[in-house]
């Protein structure tokens, strides 16, 4: 789906999950969603958190799950997801906090393998994702699933290409201070969730949102395995879509 820009398409996307947390809440279930970070979903926080205050949509009902953290990383540093989930999100809407996961980056190396199959294990214990939201990195990866990750990779610490590094090297003043690693969702959670929405905006990811949307399904492109996944929508704008 094309949209003229970025705010109108946010605010489609934000519609659709209002109507999933509203069906949830009709038959008394839970909405599982999976979030992502980055600058792509502001937007979209920004939509969901006026339709709270300003049109009283309830999140209590909402289990979510982020698809990745920065490792090594403490929560209540500035550059952490948590702290950008609970800025732009959480702190602002009525979801519960217990309700809200998001990969752990202070856990020591030998916790981590344990702690991603448990992760795994919550997810698939709830029934699944309802509906994952991603973002894009400019080299195709979803959630930090790099180049090379392949279609049954699991939850795990993967290592950041140089060139998401660099990308995120702004943030952290500089690419010696940036993080080398991650914990990720596996591509094989996002595959399994029963409906995905890939948001970009701008002509930079023009040529990354044609190779996922229309070239080769290879490992190259991890975005590109979303070719297979019968229930899934790319959000974005004219300027994303300047390549297709
Ligand atoms: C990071 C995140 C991804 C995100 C990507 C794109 O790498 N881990 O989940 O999709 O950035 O970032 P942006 O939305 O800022 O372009």
């Amino acid at each position: 789906k094309i949209f003229e820009n970025s705010f109108s398409a946010s605010k489609a996307v934000a519609k659709e999950i209002a109507t999933l947390i509203k069906a949830k809440q009709k038959t008394n279930d839970h909405c599982i969603l999976g979030l992502a970070t980055g600058s792509t979903p502001k937007g979209l926080y920004a939509e969901l958190v006026r339709m709270h205050k300003e049109d009283g949509l309830s999140f209590k009902n909402v289990i979510s799950f982020n698809l990745d953290e920065y490792y090594p990383m403490e929560p209540d540093s500035i550059h952490s997801y948590v702290r950008f989930m609970k800025e732009l999100l959480f702190d602002q809407i009525d979801i519960l906090p217990s309700n809200c996961h998001i990969p752990d980056g202070t856990l020591t190396k030998k916790q981590i393998s344990k702690y991603c199959a448990e992760y795994e294990q919550k997810i698939e214990s709830l029934g699944g994702i309802d509906l994952q939201i991603l973002g894009i990195g400019g080299n195709g990866h979803i959630g930090f699933n790099e180049a090379g990750s392949l279609q049954n990779s699991k939850t795990r610490l993967v290592a950041l290409d140089h060139i998401t590094r660099v990308a995120a090297s702004k943030d952290f003043s500089g690419l010696s201070n940036t993080p080398r690693t991650a914990i990720t969702i596996g591509v094989k959670q996002i595959m399994e969730a029963k409906r995905v929405i890939l948001m970009a905006w701008g002509e930079g990811k023009s040529n990354i949102i044609a190779a996922s949307a229309e070239g080769e399904v290879t490992n190259k492109v991890p975005a590109s395995f979303l070719q297979e996944h019968d229930n899934v929508v790319f959000v974005i704008d004219k300027a994303a879509a300047k390549k297709l």
